[in-house]
């Protein structure tokens, strides 16, 4: 019989922290971790690099289906080049949500998403992750933030790394960002009915850790 593999969702709009508790709850755990929004965002980097038409369903799926994108501990690598720092910029996460609004795009990067699901156990961080990849999840955890919350947060971050940002720019693009994962058909971006929901807003993330780390250690390590 095979074994339980144990999972973790973490869902929720981008820059609410999904990111970074993640990764805390790798560490603390053991478990692998699955970043399915850099699949997305390495479908829509393959998409650029080959110059697909956003709406060519039948290239992008071939694509998604052969990506030639490999994760290791140091980075994300396509066709053995680091495209770690390029798929974080804003351009490519607004393709990244624009193609994610196709049902076929969503279902060819099914099985590459399902795969990481191995012992010890998964942390997947993403938007459907509780709802459609993962359903039968041992702990679905779902935060949340107002969008201005969010975009003064990466303002911050970028700052930090020493690039100007305009807030007014990022908060526009985490609007529309946020109104397309909403609003598409194929798994809007919506709390599994069985999520724990988490309003990071006027919580710092050692906080969210701290209540995530209970949560993990009461209902995925006590079984
Ligand atoms: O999480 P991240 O910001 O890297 O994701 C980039 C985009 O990929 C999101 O805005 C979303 O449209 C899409 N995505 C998705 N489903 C996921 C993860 C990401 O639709 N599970």
């Amino acid at each position: 019989m095979s074994q339980h593999v144990p999972v973790i969702a973490i869902d929720g709009p981008s820059g609410v922290g999904k990111g970074t508790l993640a990764q805390f709850l790798t560490d603390e755990t053991g478990f692998h971790l699955l970043d399915s929004g850099a699949i997305y965002r390495a479908l829509a980097f393959g998409a650029v690099k080959n110059a697909l038409a956003l709406e060519d369903v039948a290239a992008l799926v071939n694509l998604a289906t052969t990506l030639p994108v490999e994760f290791v501990s140091c980075g994300i690598f396509y066709e053995g080049e680091d495209i770690t720092s390029q798929v974080r910029t804003e351009e490519i996460a607004g393709v990244a949500s624009t193609i994610a609004v196709i049902p076929e795009v969503r279902s060819a990067l099914m099985a590459r998403q399902k795969a990481f699901a191995i012992l010890p156990g998964l942390v997947a961080d993403g938007r459907d992750m509780g709802t459609v990849v993962f359903p039968d999840a041992d702990l679905k955890l779902f935060l949340t933030a107002s969008a201005e919350v969010r975009a003064e947060r990466r303002v911050k971050q970028l700052k930090s790394k020493g690039v100007d940002a305009n807030i007014e720019q990022i908060t526009q693009d985490i609007k529309a960002r946020d109104d397309r994962d909403h609003n598409r058909k194929a798994a809007p971006l919506r709390p599994a009915e069985d999520a724990i929901v988490i309003d990071t807003s006027h919580l710092g993330i050692e906080d969210v850790c701290k209540k995530a780390r209970t949560l993990v250690k009461e209902r995925v390590l006590s079984t």
